[in-house]
């Protein structure tokens, strides 16, 4: 197991009311190794809290996250930074590029904390791998701006990759795509699975990258279910 979810509890005080809601009421899941998992349901059933609750960009109120066979809540600051940073790939829903670096400034950035030569190397040369599968190789100078939507969430992918986490966790990575484009994607994440063992966990609207994945579940009324692939 790579990572897991157990029983997470969280809710948000809703700001005019005061009330609690209920946002993931009792979640699990199991990420193995070198699987791929689709994460659907309905806008506001908190598929992207369920992923920062994932990616440690948020705290559950009560279960617990495991990652790389380490409990989450045991450990401290630093701890948490370097697996964030080596061990999670996070394609946010809107994809913080900087405005004030070009694209392959913005892709490289993962690569800043690395003191080994060779390892930049290496991490440059495998950027410039997946800029091309990404069909952005006319584009690395521009900054964000001079890039169109689905531009920039391509580039954000890659940077997503280029540390070859163990587990990508993708927030829509398609949702400002054309269908070609968005297929291209589906099929660089599958290939890019079985030659790295990378798991994923992506969120999607899209039943053609969710038929992608090896397992899909969806999160409705804080529950997660699986759903029987066609
Ligand atoms: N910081 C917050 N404070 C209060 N409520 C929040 C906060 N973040 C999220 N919510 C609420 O929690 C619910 C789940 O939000 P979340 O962003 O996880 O949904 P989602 O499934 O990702 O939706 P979408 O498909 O639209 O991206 C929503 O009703 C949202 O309004
Ligand atoms: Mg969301």
């Amino acid at each position: 197991m790579i990572a897991e979810l157990q029983d997470i509890k969280k809710h948000y005080n809703q700001a005019l009311s005061g009330r609690q809601k209920p946002v993931l009421d009792g979640v699990s899941l199991q990420i193995g190794e070198n699987e791929s998992i689709a994460v659907t349901g309905p806008s506001g059933s908190g598929k992207t809290t369920l992923l920062n609750i994932l990616g440690t960009l948020d705290r559950p109120d009560s279960g617990t996250v495991i990652l790389n066979g380490m409990s989450v809540p045991k450990l401290n600051e630093s701890e948490l930074a370097r697996l964030r940073n080596g061990f999670i790939g996070f394609v946010f829903q809107l994809h913080f590029l900087l405005p004030q670096l070009s694209l392959i400034e913005n892709v490289l950035l993962p690569l800043m904390p690395l003191h080994d030569k060779l390892a930049r190397r290496a991490g440059r040369e495998r950027a410039m791998r997946l800029i091309e599968r990404m069909g952005l190789q006319d584009m690395i100078n521009q900054k964000p701006s001079g890039l169109s939507v689905g531009e920039c969430q391509r580039a954000a992918v890659v940077r997503a990759l280029v540390n070859k986490p163990g587990l990508l966790l993708a927030d829509e990575p398609t949702g400002s795509l054309d269908t070609e484009t968005a297929a291209r994607l589906g099929i660089l994440l599958s290939e890019l699975k079985k030659e790295e063992r990378i798991s994923m966990v992506v969120v999607t609207h899209s039943p053609e990258l969710a038929a992608r994945m090896d397992k899909i579940f969806r999160l409705g009324s804080g529950k997660l279910l699986p759903i029987n692939k066609a």
